[in-house]
């Protein structure tokens, strides 16, 4: 996992919980390293993983909370990559059925060795996009995060539900977004 995801992780504990919190979990969390991230490096999971419980012990939120919590910080961070990207000309919809392209050709320059996800669109009306969310890691949670963030940018308030799934390309998650009244 980049170390990027990592430093944001902590600049989001370090928002909602001071400094002192993000010391206490590299501590809990007992990393090779102490906590030392570069955004380019490449890292571990499972030290992701470690932080992530030691977040949600502290914390007493579930993780999925937690997640869903750190993917809305991460758009609102990483939507300053590409601005002209997530309009409200484009729309919610567009943007997502764009995100494999985005991040295979503009993340891809920066982050080379990269390991992201892919969303394959399997269903769209006016109001609703069904996604397939692929990925070697259970991070739907956070996903569904990112998509939030991207939905309140854009100002299209959304309910989203996640339902386990599977096709020839082995087991996915089956994220179904549908739009609110705004
Ligand atoms: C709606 C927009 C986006 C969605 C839904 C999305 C979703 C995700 C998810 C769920 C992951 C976690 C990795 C996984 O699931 O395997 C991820 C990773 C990542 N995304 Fe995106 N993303 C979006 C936009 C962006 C943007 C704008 C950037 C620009 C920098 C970005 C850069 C990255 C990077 C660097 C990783 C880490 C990959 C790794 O750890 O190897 N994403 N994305």
């Amino acid at each position: 996992m980049k170390g990027l995801v990592f430093t944001e992780l902590f600049r989001h504990v370090e928002a909602l919980h001071g400094a002192n919190m993000v010391d206490d979990i590299i501590e809990a969390a007992q990393l090779p390293h102490n906590g030392g991230y570069t955004s380019i490096g490449s890292y571990p999971f499972q030290e992701a993983v470690a932080l992530l419980v030691a977040l949600t012990q502290a914390t007493g939120k579930s993780l999925p909370d937690t997640l869903d919590g750190f993917g809305t910080h991460c758009f609102k961070r990483w939507v300053n990559y590409a601005p002209h990207f997530f309009t409200q000309q484009r729309g919610l919809f567009d943007i997502l059925e764009g995100i494999d392209d985005f991040h295979e050709t503009e993340v891809r320059k920066l982050y080379p060795d990269a390991e992201l996800p892919s969303f394959r669109s399997e269903q769209r009306t006016a109001r609703r996009l069904i996604l397939g969310y692929y990925s070697c890691k259970p991070l739907s949670a956070l996903a569904v995060g990112v998509i939030k963030g991207a939905a309140a940018h854009v100002n299209q308030p959304v309910h989203m539900e996640c339902e386990p799934a599977a096709n020839e390309r082995g087991a996915y998650t089956r994220i179904t977004i549908t739009l609110l009244d705004s």
